[in-house]
């Protein structure tokens, strides 16, 4: 996919409401490609790169959030999108099938950590992609492997979401030659259960792309302990999702904010927009994992003809687990 065409879907998702509908199929970040450097120029063309924003912008942002507070969720509705995310998952995935599928070309680019495991020679490895909805990412990494002893798992705690992972025509022929496992698995699960097949500290690479927004604040804790205990010493966490003040977040109007930056999307789906700043203490400072990197990145988009700026934000981070 060019970078056009990648700027003109991002337009083309800002100007359809809901973005609810857009959930998994946010293409990637391909970084600093064009630069604002004249804002005279920003309506010639479709995206910018890293563009940041200054003070009147975050007023307007926070204007935003605002209004939403005037009109949050029911304390009747939070109790429901709380107490049943799943539920509204498997809705999702019941209704979208598969056909979100996006190309993940800037996997490679992004995370190249990943292709190092997929080497011939590069011994037993295990990657478990987290959240893995329809297996977005782990059939891409499962179709450039030419390792023999690559483990690829791929867990999801919605049921529709593995059956479709393990419904794709590649699984029995890869979950025969030992490479490729899915399962049902809540992250966040209180019993601190790690996914079937699995064992103790046996992950190299987890991968979680758009997963812990789905969380509730609350849930981190658990889920931060829960990965504790399936990295392997040394194993690295592969991380992106939405950032602070994203289009998505801005663009929620009445009876979605469930919380501080946390809301429910029309189709009963929960999302968290993090800063750089609360993924460092909730990794870092309370996970005990270390910052391999930290970055946001900050485009903005723009409808030409309607003459409109659309900024969005998304996260990308890399952690360490500690060696013993
Ligand atoms: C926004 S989708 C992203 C899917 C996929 N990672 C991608 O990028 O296309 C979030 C996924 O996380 C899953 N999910 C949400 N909460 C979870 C939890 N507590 N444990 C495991 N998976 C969860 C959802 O079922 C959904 O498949």
């Amino acid at each position: 996919m060019s970078e056009n065409h990648v700027a003109a879907e991002l337009v083309a998702s800002a100007e359809k409401p809901p973005l609810s509908s857009r959930i998994g199929r946010d293409p990637p970040f391909v970084f600093g490609q064009r630069f604002l450097t004249e804002d005279a120029d920003v309506f010639n063309h479709n995206a910018w790169d890293n563009v940041d924003w200054d003070e009147r912008q975050i007023e307007q942002f926070q204007e935003s959030i605002l209004k939403q507070k005037e009109s949050p969720v029911s304390d009747f509705n939070k109790t429901e999108y709380n107490s049943k995310p799943k539920k509204y998952w498997d809705l999702f995935y019941k209704n979208n099938r598969e056909n979100f599928f996006k190309d993940r070309k800037w996997l490679q680019i992004e995370f190249p950590s990943i292709f190092e495991c997929t080497k011939k020679e590069s011994g037993r490895k295990t990657i478990l992609e987290i959240g893995c909805g329809a297996g977005n990412t782990m059939y891409p990494i499962l179709s450039k492997n030419e390792n023999p002893n690559l483990r690829v798992f791929g867990c999801d705690y919605s049921d529709i979401a593995v059956d479709l992972v393990r419904g794709n025509e590649n699984f029995e022929r890869l979950h025969d030659s030992g490479n490729c496992y899915s399962s049902v698995w809540d992250l966040a699960n209180e019993e601190g259960n790690i996914p079937e097949d699995l064992e103790d500290n046996g992950v190299d690479i987890a991968v979680m792309v758009f997963v812990f927004s789905a969380l509730s604040p609350k849930q981190w804790e658990q889920a931060i302990s829960n990965l504790k205990k399936v990295m392997k010493p040394g194993g690295l966490i592969l991380f992106r999702d939405y950032g602070r003040y994203d289009l998505a977040q801005i663009r929620f109007k009445k009876n979605r904010l469930l919380d501080e930056n946390f809301y429910v999307r029309g189709d009963g789906t929960r999302v968290y927009f993090f800063t750089e700043e609360e993924l460092r203490e909730i990794f870092c400072t309370r996970g005990g994992f270390i910052e391999e990197k930290i970055g946001s990145d900050k485009r903005l988009l723009v409808n030409r003809k309607k003459q409109l700026k659309m900024y969005r934000c998304w996260l990308q981070a890399v952690f360490k687990v500690p060696e013993i």
